[in-house]
């Protein structure tokens, strides 16, 4: 059974790149930790297989063994992100081109093109290999597939791919030239194989060829999963096989879609800033990985319980793969962590469905090109601040395996989908400054600072158990997504709608009649003109506010307005409004408010809604999570301040094993997970 009821604690472990005698040091550290699953082998292809066709099994042989006997699992990872020297001189048509057709050379890692025959058959090679040998071995406990999908690619390969997909999603050419509006600088395709991919380009590309090539490209990285997925399930049905996912606006990636052919969802994270957004962007993280998981396990056709948590609806579970235990790197600098925060980043992440807190990685390498990287046992050794830090956060998680059965409560949903983050990053759009992940993150932390628990949902999945649903620039809209938001309305929800949201359809096209025209109507409005703002200016709100990035001219049509622009070319129009429609609200925002005035606004539109905060009396700077099953409940309280907090609460600290009684003291970066009813 891969899942003995523990949290997880552990990392990546490269035990090729260490002597024999260190291999011992690791397990016993592993065990004082209370490590109980490392990731090996995820770049050790050339160690595994030294030239083509030799193998050497084996160090991980021994490892195996080692970690079986240590009592600790094993994610058996397959190393094709990072194919070894002889494969590329081999294989040279495998190499990635980048856009500006450069042909990039083997030297770091990720370097590899997944539509290359060569590439995925040598894949397959390696996976099919590891799995002969090692798909019974007692120390696995799951598979870990390749390391965070997303490299691109523009060669030959690719672009023959790239046709075969788009006739399959686009049929003929008409439809193709419709879709992505040829007409335009005549782009008029009369033969498929005119189509390219979106190279280099003397000027702006064409929105529709650029997103079907994302969508593409997220269906190319899929099939060379699945591929060997399917190899390694074929070997053993009973061990789980997942990939690790990176995030970022970047990646060319469908999270989503990927989660219904992964056993457990796995994420990789690395909040980027250094003050209170590492934990805010935590949380986002945390919870978009439950929503992938939930939209995954939708998909497949686990049945849901009604609202509200029933042993007919498991909690979504999922897995924080990587996380640094040390450092935040921010551009150009790493930050260390301050004592306790590792912590507490992984106990929001648990708070939040994780199934343990992972790191990259086990144990600082001398060399590479991650020498300086953070690590469980730093370059200092076990006699360190880090590494003990590691054991305490291994006793905590051992402390906590019973709250594996709650699912984390939300009362609110905020709506993403990958699709429309890519489309709002393209040229052409009106402005520089859009970013569909910085819109999510605004609207989440507007949310996270008020203290609402959200999930992050998919267009289409159901929302019956969320009061209020939140569009944050969700651009795209197709005739299925703005079905799925007006039945929610329909059904009495509330709404939030952001600017840019439902403005254009699936293929990036503009409805036309006024914006946002998929939801004019539910917003009782009509906005006529963008007035995008510079990335230094800001337009003033009544009430005290300020927007940035971006401004409308709003028409009323039913809507009333809760706050208008003051000054400039649209003083004294509607801002931000409000619209009843039958027993919901729907609230519009047409700037993207200062931090503040975003708070109030979610605040408001959840309080109309009839959602409730976490804990309404978590003082400032102390997040609160909760998770939930039949009959129980846990209540995560994270002390982000460098001063002891008292929060009114009730329950058994599962940290410390003591009641509180009415109130809980956590320390100053402390935390408490408060066992709220008797089990
Ligand atoms: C991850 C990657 C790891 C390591 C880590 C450093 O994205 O999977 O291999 O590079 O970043 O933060």
């Amino acid at each position: 059974m891969w899942d003995d009821g523990r949290l997880f604690h552990g990392g990546d472990y490269n035990p090729e790149q260490w002597p024999a005698a260190t291999w011992r040091e690791d397990v016993a550290l592993m065990r004082r930790a209370r490590v109980n699953l490392v990731t090996v082998g995820v770049f050790a292809w050339s160690r595994l297989e030294p030239a083509p066709g030799r193998y050497d099994f084996g160090w991980l042989d021994e490892v195996l063994d080692l970690l079986h006997d240590g009592g600790i699992r094993v994610a058996l990872a397959t190393p094709t992100a990072s194919p070894p020297p002889w494969f590329s001189l081999a294989h040279p048509d495998a190499l990635p081109v980048t856009a500006d057709g450069v042909r990039l050379h083997h030297g770091s890692r990720d370097t590899y093109c997944a539509a290359a025959p060569s590439y995925r058959a040598a894949a397959r090679g390696i996976a099919a290999t590891l799995a002969a040998r090692y798909a019974h071995h007692p120390a696995l406990a799951m598979w870990h597939v390749h390391n965070e999908y997303g490299t691109t690619c523009h060669c030959p390969h690719t672009e023959a791919a790239f046709r075969h997909w788009l006739i399959d999603r686009h049929g003929d050419l008409d439809t193709l030239n419709a879709a992505w509006a040829t007409s335009f600088w005549s782009q008029h395709y009369t033969d498929w194989a005119y189509v390219s991919t979106p190279r280099a380009t003397q000027y702006l590309g064409n929105p529709g060829h650029l997103l079907d090539f994302r969508r593409f490209w997220s269906d190319t990285l899929l099939a060379a999963y699945v591929e060997q997925r399917d190899l390694l399930k074929a070997a053993n049905p009973a061990l789980p096989v997942t990939t690790n996912y990176v995030l970022g606006d970047w990646v060319p990636v469908d999270h989503a879609r990927w989660a219904r052919e992964v056993d457990l969802v796995a994420i990789d994270h690395y909040p980027s800033v250094v003050d209170g957004g590492a934990e805010e962007q935590t949380a986002l993280a945390a919870d978009l990985a439950r929503g992938w998981a939930r939209h995954g396990r939708t998909r497949a056709g686990t049945p849901r319980g009604p609202a509200g948590p029933t042993r007919a609806d498991p909690p979504a579970t999922w897995l924080l793969m990587e996380s640094a235990a040390s450092q935040i790197h921010t551009t150009g600098r790493a930050h260390t962590k301050e004592p306790g925060r590792m912590a507490r980043h992984s106990l929001s992440h648990v708070a939040r469905g994780s199934r343990g807190a992972m790191f990259f990685q086990w144990r600082a390498p001398a060399g590479g090109a991650e020498r300086f990287h953070s690590a469980l046992v730093p370059h200092t050794g076990a006699d360190s601040r880090v590494f003990r830090e590691s054991v305490r956060l291994g006793e905590t998680l051992d402390r906590l395996a019973e709250i594996t059965d709650g699912e984390t409560t939300a009362s609110v949903a905020l709506a993403w989908d990958a699709a429309s983050g890519w489309a709002l990053r393209q040229p052409g759009m009106p402005s520089a400054l859009l970013d569909g992940h910085a819109e999510l993150a605004a609207a989440h932390r507007a949310l996270w600072r008020a203290g609402y628990g959200c999930d992050v949902v998919v267009p289409g999945d159901p929302l019956d158990r969320y009061r209020l649903l939140v569009l944050p620039a969700l651009y795209l809209a197709d005739d299925a997504t703005a079905g799925w938001v007006h039945d929610h309305v329909e059904a009495g929800g509330h709404l939030l709608v952001s600017y840019l949201s439902g403005v254009a359809d699936q293929h990036a096209r503009v409805h036309l009649g006024g914006y946002p025209g998929a939801y004019r109507d539910l917003l009782g409005l009509r906005v006529e003109e963008f007035h995008p703002l510079a990335a230094d200016e800001q337009v003033l709100l009544s009430g005290g506010g300020t927007g940035r990035i971006w401004s409308e001219t709003v028409h009323l049509r039913g809507a009333e307005p809760v706050g208008t622009y003051v000054g400039g070319v649209l003083d004294g129009r509607p801002a931000v409004t409000r619209h009843r429609v039958g027993t919901g609200t729907t609230w519009y925002l047409s700037t993207r408010p200062d931090d503040g005035t975003y708070r109030r606004l979610v605040t408001e539109a959840a309080r109309t809604a009839g959602a409730d905060p976490v804990c309404p009396a978590a003082p400032p700077g102390v997040e609160a999570v909760r998770r939930a099953a039949p009959g129980t409940s846990w209540l995560f309280l994270l002390n982000h301040t460098d001063r002891p907090q008292r929060v009114p609460a009730d329950g058994l600290d599962l940290l410390t094993g003591v009641p509180a009684d009415r109130e809980v003291t956590l320390p100053a970066g402390g935390a408490a997970v408060l066992r709220e009813h008797p089990r």
